[in-house]
């Protein structure tokens, strides 16, 4: 488990320490946070300053899909620092030409231009933006399991728990339900959540409806595939009612589903793309809003009224486009698919064998675990928005034996770089399986 240690001029502890007293942790109480304190990473792992190493089955926060250290990556950072740091938005620079012209050969349709943000708060502010602009209407319909951000607009957007301390929020927003409806109560069916998607644009009135905003394969809220039909009725119904149809692909885009886009794989075109973290791979922060020509052509002679200081930084460019060609030089998407299937096996197996596992998904390198108390009655390891014991002692057992991943309400995630392979998957696994083994045993 321990490798070579990293020296940093600080031990861990008083890293912690430090950073625990003058700064602030993002969705906690800072009484309760216990972070990891990090030195160095490299490809599926990180270490501490003292040297215990994890594999990271998160990609960090479903971010780092290229690996953590890709020279390819750092040396792009480094030579553009060098050459030219920073250009105000006004500017062109070659690293912003090349890189829009490389996002709309990959993206889908005829979605080709794109406008560069911080992060994907801050697309999905733009492309609301975008869509109001665009369609002259001010309702956004958003679904309740998602997540879209922390600013005031994207918060109001998501559906979970954490929108709840930003209420009232900004003013337009309306959330339907899912196809997914929890552990106990499970999927309906593509029709029958078509079926009361269109009912509520006629409660609404489609005229006043600019936008539906949702995750292709929703994230955070569950590693939610959707059926097959429901992407392609939500395309037809906003293209019936003049909805702007915007896929927020910041978790599921490049190559986490095994595809460039997670709506590749249903051959949907949305009017809006909603990129970030595996963008540049978290390597320096970067969003983008992709839009289709109709929609760009709109600010040919309109103004556009949006900016950003850091609006096509050149180093989140040249960490972007180098962050592309390393998918493309080693077949990472491809791999991603391949690994998926593993994955979607070893996944399987453990549902097989473990009494306390409900449910497992996964599409690529998307993946998730859903505990339950009792296979019977289905009920949730750990309430909606909630923790237990049980949970709890599954992510200090993670932790200890070096695996870190996502531990939420009685979900955990398996979403590993993309540059994994089968023997560090299985590695990752035979942790799980023993984490798992443990819980079995408490429940049984
Ligand atoms: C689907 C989705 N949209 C938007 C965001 C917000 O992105 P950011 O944290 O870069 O603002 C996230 C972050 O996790 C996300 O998963």
């Amino acid at each position: 488990m321990t490798t070579t240690a990293t020296r940093t001029a600080m031990t861990g502890e008083e890293i912690v320490a430090l950073t625990k007293k003058h700064t602030l942790f993002e969705w906690s109480a800072q009484s309760k946070v216990d972070p990891i304190p990090v030195a160095r990473s490299k490809g599926v792992y990180f270490w501490t300053p003292d040297g215990k190493r994890y594999l990271d089955f998160n990609s960090q926060l479903m971010c780092v899909n290229v690996g953590h250290g890709d020279e390819r990556v750092v040396r792009a950072i480094q030579e553009q620092a060098a050459t030219l740091a920073y250009a105000n938005p006004f500017m062109a620079t070659e690293v912003r030409a090349r890189l829009g012209e490389k996002l709309a050969e990959i993206t889908p349709g005829d979605i080709d231009v794109f406008f560069f943000t911080n992060g994907g708060a801050e697309a999905n502010e733009n492309a609301i933006k975008i869509a109001r602009l665009y369609t002259g209407r001010h309702k956004v319909l958003a679904r309740y399991r998602s997540y879209h951000g922390g600013t005031a607009g994207s918060i109001t957007l998501t559906g979970d728990p954490r929108r709840w301390a930003a209420e009232p929020g900004i003013p337009g927003v309306v959330h339907v339900l899912d196809p997914y409806h929890g552990i106990e109560r499970g999927w309906e069916t593509a029709e029958q959540s078509l079926a009361m998607l269109e009912e509520v644009i006629q409660l609404e009135g489609p005229q006043t409806i600019a936008a539906f905003i949702l995750e292709t394969v929703t994230g955070s809220n569950g590693i939610l595939v959707p059926p097959d039909g429901y992407l392609q009725g939500v395309r037809d119904l906003c293209t019936k009612h003049g909805i702007v149809m915007i896929a927020d692909e910041v978790m599921s885009g490049f190559g986490r589903t095994g595809k460039w886009f997670a709506v590749d794989h249903w051959g949907v075109v949305p009017d809006l793309l909603c990129m970030a973290k595996g963008l540049t791979s978290a390597y320096v922060p970067l969003g983008a809003v992709g839009m289709r020509r109709a929609i760009a052509d709109h600010f040919k002679d309109k103004v556009f009224p949006g900016g950003l200081t850091y609006n096509s930084h050149p180093l989140a460019c040249a960490a972007a486009l180098a962050t592309i060609s390393a998918y493309e030089e080693d077949g990472m998407i491809e791999n991603a698919q391949r690994m998926g299937v593993i994955m979607k096996g070893l996944l399987a197996d453990l549902e097989r064998r473990h009494p306390s596992v409900g449910a497992v998904r996964s599409i690529g390198l998307f993946g998730i675990v859903e505990m339950v108390r009792d296979r019977k009655t289905r009920q949730p390891l750990a309430p909606y928005n909630g923790t237990s014991p049980e949970m709890a002692a599954l992510g200090k057992f993670f932790r200890q034996e070096g695996l870190y991943t996502f531990v939420r309400w009685n979900t955990f995630f398996t979403n590993p770089p993309l540059c994994v392979t089968e023997e560090q998957m299985r590695e990752g696994f035979a942790i799980i399986d023993r984490a798992l083994d443990a819980t079995d045993r408490v429940l049984a």
